[in-house]
């Protein structure tokens, strides 16, 4: 790991070995390339039939005592159903040039009887946003399950069950029917293993199981037949539609390098949470990763699922962060083992690594299998999402608090630079979308984790542009980086690219 770092501060030296600047000293990006920001409308919505009405398992969870860090919910969050307009205008001085959102499903379905046709409001709500994006010029940008169910689902077992699948199967066909001219990138999901993670192994989501390792499988194989159900019947209707999911991706890396046990884990956790779902529909089957394979309720839950081959547009994929883990010895034996608060470089107010290296490698290595198509053309890569976090109560208002986004600022320039060398070295990445335009509600860690570029003082719903905000605004006007900005960057975000 230290082997790359090279502690000199001639940035010029720094960017021969690793980027390849123009003769302005910038690093460009390609013509066409989209800057965005991504969202997801439960942590900015506060749609207001939602929030009365507690649709979804996530404002039933809020409600529950301590599943929040600072009891906070998403009642209000940054009030975009009311606000979205103003915003959309801050991403349009931003020089961006597409949004990320996802639909509220459980508003369109309040209760098993209803049609999502009835629900007025939400209905004419998505066709005025997405309206609106695309008449100020955005590229649209739509995830269709983006970690909420409706609560009647939810209730009814979720994902496990095949209401479910027939449920969201309805509904994204609903949805391309009715705003399939209004979108250019359909996301069926998002980060499905963060959310078998979270609601089955971790228990910080709902439905809050822990160490479900079953359940949370027979998840894992239920979202496979969700998606490609999904792909299909948006396919049904708009046959050019581009169609993929986010894959949230984390570099394991042992703890202890020599240690076996460590080894393990990093590699168990690669291939179940990087690997299983992208693999799984590029071959159309699910197959366990060897020990779990041996398990005959897992092995069960292999084999070929219906239309799921080739059932990605292209790739979307989130990155933040990567994971120092551990072997856990002790009974029942756990193949994954822990995860660590190790890290060797700055973290975020989360605890999260800020590795560029990561961005760069996986794009370069790890995501090479899945970048092309099965007659080998190659596949467009968007990042769906990256961000950097700072922690600020959500009662504040005035005051200059967390405007000076220095963190942010160094995380957000070196993940360009690691998009840029990728880029460089023949990667077909077509875009980058920050997560997130304004701070939001982060689920379980509340209203407190901040991710914007724009900050919000909740009380008064005030936005307010960070230091991030006015670097990410320079960028995507100049459609690169400029050597200034890359002065901000400390020498050991550099990043080591094989030459
Ligand atoms: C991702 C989620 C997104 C947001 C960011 C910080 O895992 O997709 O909703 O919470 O993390």
């Amino acid at each position: 790991m230290a082997s790359h770092i090279r502690h000199d501060s001639n940035v010029i030296t720094r960017l021969n070995n690793g980027h390849k600047p123009n003769q302005l000293g910038q690093l460009a990006f390609p013509a066409d390339f989209l800057w965005g920001a991504a969202s997801s409308h439960f942590q900015i919505e506060g749609h207001p039939s939602e929030i009365q009405n507690r649709l979804s398992d996530w404002s039933h969870w809020t409600t529950l005592q301590g599943k929040i860090r600072d009891s906070t919910s998403a009642d209000q969050a940054c009030e975009f159903f009311r606000l979205y307009q103003s915003d959309i205008e801050i991403c349009r001085q931003l020089n961006l040039n597409c949004f990320r959102l996802s639909l509220n499903w459980s508003a369109f379905s309040p209760h098993e009887d209803a049609r999502f046709t009835e629900q007025r409001e939400t209905l004419k709500h998505y066709r005025e946003l997405l309206t609106y994006l695309k008449e100020m010029g955005f590229k649209t940008f739509v995830t269709l399950f983006h970690f909420c169910l409706p609560q009647w689902l939810a209730q009814k077992g979720g994902w496990l069950n095949e209401q479910t699948l027939e449920q969201f199967e309805l509904f994204s066909q609903f949805a391309a029917e009715e705003y399939g001219d209004l979108v250019d990138y359909w996301l069926t999901i998002n980060e499905p293993l963060v959310l078998v993670y979270q609601g089955y192994i971790a228990g910080h989501w709902p439905p809050g199981h822990q160490y479900d390792y079953l359940n949370g499988f027979t998840c894992i194989s239920q979202l496979l037949k969700a998606h490609s159900r999904s792909y299909r019947a948006i396919k049904r209707t708009r046959p050019q539609a581009k169609i993929g999911f986010a894959q949230h991706w984390i570099p394991f890396t042992p703890k202890t390098p020599w240690n076996m046990g460590d080894q393990l884990s990093a590699h168990m956790r690669n291939q179940v949470f990087n690997h299983l779902f992208m693999q799984s529909v590029q071959t159309g089957s699910l197959t366990m990763p060897f020990p779990l394979s041996i398990s005959s309720d897992l092995a069960k839950l292999q084999g070929p699922i219906d239309n799921l081959q080739d059932s990605m547009d292209f790739l979307g994929i989130n990155y933040y962060t990567r994971e120092f883990c551990q072997m856990n010895w002790s009974w029942p034996f756990d193949p994954f083992g822990i995860r660590t608060e190790h890290a060797e470089f700055e973290t975020s107010a989360l605890g999260w690594e800020t590795y560029p290296q990561g961005l760069y490698n996986l794009l370069i290595d790890s995501l090479a299998p899945y970048a092309k198509r099965a007659d080998g053309s190659a596949l467009d890569i968007f990042i769906t999402e990256n961000g950097h976090a700072n922690i600020h109560a959500a009662d504040l208002t005035e005051g200059d608090w967390s405007l000076h986004d220095e963190t942010r600022v160094r995380y957000l320039i070196s993940h360009l630079m690691a998009l840029h060398a990728a880029i460089e070295r023949g990667v077909n990445v077509k875009g980058y979308l920050h997560w997130s335009l304004t701070d939001n509600f982060e689920w379980a860690e509340g209203l407190q984790a901040r991710f914007g570029l724009i900050r919000v003082a909740y009380p008064t719903q005030t936005r307010t542009r960070r230091s991030s905000a006015g670097i990410f605004a320079e960028i995507a006007a100049a459609n690169s980086i400029s050597e200034t900005m890359l002065q901000l960057v400390p020498p050991s975000f550099k990043i080591y690219n094989g030459k």
